[in-house]
């Protein structure tokens, strides 16, 4: 039952328009933790729902369990150490310049747990999603789920948006709502949003690059 609930309520409904045929996207991912997201994107794409190849991962972490993933799929994987750069600047230019070099067009942030600075945003207007665990603009920041459990409410969810400088604040592409159920742990609850999340990247990646193909044709 519950399953049925949640399975309804991703906004927009959007499937891809098979008479609307893009180039493959170019993808660079973003990710610093464990990078189930990162898979779910890669198997969107294995399973043609996704018209895209992921060019590159960065990870900021050594020893990330999303580089294990991308050596699974033969994706390149490139470890950016945050600790070894002397500023974010200095490490965002050395983004930039890694992204650059893979010939990257859309930049997803699936679980980069750092501020970012104009430098990357800059480089790439208007084609950088990031992925947060909560119905933006409720719960910003990294303890979402946390404070949702915190606040009480019984609906919560997870919402790709645009990145903008300030943090988890720019458009919104895509949300999916989740249930609060009686109980909930941050883990229980965080697993019940990680379900939707996989459901709602892919499908955000490839609205965000039809409206911006659909938008420069106008
Ligand atoms: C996700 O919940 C995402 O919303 C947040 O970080 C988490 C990353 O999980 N930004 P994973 O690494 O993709 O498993």
């Amino acid at each position: 039952m519950l399953e049925d609930i949640t399975a309804s309520l991703i906004s927009p409904d959007w499937v891809p328009d098979p008479s609307f045929n893009l180039p493959p996207i170019r993808l660079g991912v973003m990710a610093s933790g464990s990078g189930s997201n990162f898979e779910a994107i890669a198997q969107a794409i294995a399973d043609q729902h996704l018209n895209a190849k992921i060019c590159v991962l960065i990870y900021n972490n050594p020893g990330a369990k999303v580089s294990a993933r991308a050596a699974r799929r033969d994706i390149p994987a490139i470890l950016l150490n945050h600790r070894e750069f002397e500023s974010r600047d200095a490490l965002d230019r050395e983004i930039v310049k890694t992204l650059q070099n893979y010939e990257v067009e859309w930049v997803i942030m699936a679980g980069w747990m750092r501020i970012v600075t104009p430098i990357l945003i800059n480089a790439f207007p208007n084609r950088i999603l990031n992925i947060h665990p909560s119905l933006l603009p409720s719960f910003k920041g990294a303890h979402a789920v946390e404070q949702a459990l915190a606040a009480g409410v019984k609906i919560t969810g997870c919402t790709v948006h645009y990145v903008v400088p300030e943090v988890d604040s720019g458009a919104i592409v895509m949300q999916a709502a989740v249930p609060v159920l009686p109980g909930d742990t941050p883990e229980t609850l965080h697993n019940r949003i990680h379900l939707q999340e996989y459901r709602i990247f892919p499908r955000a990646i490839g609205l965000a690059a039809v409206q911006q193909a659909q938008a420069g044709e106008k």
